[in-house]
């Protein structure tokens, strides 16, 4: 099946398909849900985000994906890293990461891990609090601290806003307050949302934070560093801009904005990985709730908690491949395997699916190298983790 559109050219991001994923696939059996991963499609995303930003030096995002193959081949590009934790920390330094190209971008840290970033050479520590920077003051003494604003005016699928940053204003007090501690506070930081699929989505996130950077440095802050955070889009279906243009109208967009900004880093995680894998899954059992059911119902062994969980609301709407496709199809709901009726895939907005569908099918998750086997539960009902193939 081409999901590519023809009449969308030139606005579409041709990604790089992962043909050897989906032929693997193909070639394959498998025993239980399997995301197959393909590094050459990571190397190459990175390579096209990278020619977009310039200068502005790439922090992947581990948590979107952290199979240490990935991380391995990251490294042999050149990338930085975002860690949420010292797990991640570790894997990375595992994989040839050198720490000082490591940044602890979580706002909510354990004190101990903060310590162990600290010990390991870890120097750059995001915060949104008061009590945070305490704490990176007492673990981490003088390290540099870039703190994180709420955004309030995200256009993206999967929005991060409200858990995250701070206001302005606070912003401005916990600079001053990072310099009475000892620490370094170099610059700012915020996340546009995840998917956000049109740079041109950036721009009234960039007018927001742009004030309060120029509102710093009219304070007297020497600020030094802007992390743009992730929000880099991936395919799955609805148009998006090619990563080199995407990224390249960002910058130009944070340039007329910021000026000359001494050091820009973005933390990409979807953008680089989204398309670098497939789920291979198997239909379970279709069926309908009464004979005259307008809705079939379409059971996968792959569902919320075992790798699916950005079908929370229905946000990321995955591309499947079927057997049967060009058969007619039908609206189907989707749902996974366990014991939880919270476990429906997409029901507001049911999936076209052939009508012949039958349990023992496989059906193939396209683009799904980002946020899954990262959020598959070890062992709900018994079910095992989202194994992971890298090719
Ligand atoms: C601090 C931080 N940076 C980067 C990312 C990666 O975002 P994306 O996958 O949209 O590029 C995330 C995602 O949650 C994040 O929390």
């Amino acid at each position: 099946m081409n999901a590519f559109a023809g009449d969308l050219a030139g606005r579409v991001a041709e990604p790089v398909r992962p043909s050897r994923v989906e032929a693997f696939i193909a070639a394959n059996s498998f025993d239980r849900p399997t995301l197959v991963l393909d590094t050459d499609v990571v190397a190459a995303n990175y390579r096209a985000l990278a020619a977009g930003l310039g200068a502005a030096r790439i922090h992947y995002a581990v948590k979107a994906n952290p199979a240490p193959e990935i991380l391995a081949r990251l490294v042999a590009e050149g990338a930085a890293f975002d860690a949420a934790s010292r797990g991640e920390i570790e894997l990375c330094l595992s994989q040839g990461a050198r720490a000082e190209d490591i940044s602890f971008g979580n706002t909510v840290k354990r004190a101990v891990d903060i310590a162990f970033a600290h010990q390991a050479g870890v120097r750059l520590f995001a915060a949104d609090a008061a009590e945070e920077l305490e704490k990176i003051a007492r673990h981490a003494p003088g390290a540099q601290v870039y703190i994180r604003l709420i955004v309030t005016a995200s256009e993206a699928d999967w929005p991060l806003s409200r858990k995250f940053g701070c206001t302005p204003d606070m912003a401005l007090d916990l600079m001053d307050q990072a310099r009475l501690l000892g620490l370094v506070p170099v610059g700012l930081s915020f996340h546009v949302g995840s998917q956000t699929r049109r740079a041109a989505m950036w721009g009234a996130t960039l007018d927001e934070m742009a004030q309060v950077w120029h509102r710093a440095q009219a304070a007297g802050h020497r600020l030094t560093l802007l992390n743009i955070g992730g929000g880099f889009p991936a395919f799955y279906g609805e148009a998006v801009e090619a990563p080199t243009a995407y990224a390249t109208e960002v910058m130009q967009m944070v340039r007329a904005r910021f000026g000359a900004v001494p050091r820009v880093m973005a933390e990409p995680g979807r953008g680089l990985v989204a398309e670098a894998g497939a789920i291979a899954a198997e239909v379970l059992l279709t069926s309908r709730k009464s004979e005259d059911d307008l809705h079939r119902w379409v059971y996968l062994d792959i569902g919320k908690f075992s790798g699916l969980a950005e079908t929370i609301d229905e946000a990321i709407r995955y591309q499947f491949l079927t057997p049967r496709d060009g058969e007619q199809t039908g609206p189907c709901i989707l749902a996974g395997p366990s014991c939880d009726s919270a476990d429906v895939l997409y029901e507001k907005r049911p999936v076209q699916l052939p009508l012949s569908l039958a349990s023992g099918d496989r059906i193939v998750i396209r683009n799904a190298g980002a946020y899954t086997s990262s959020y598959a539960s070890v062992g709900f009902n018994g079910f095992p983790p989202l194994d992971v193939v890298v090719l």
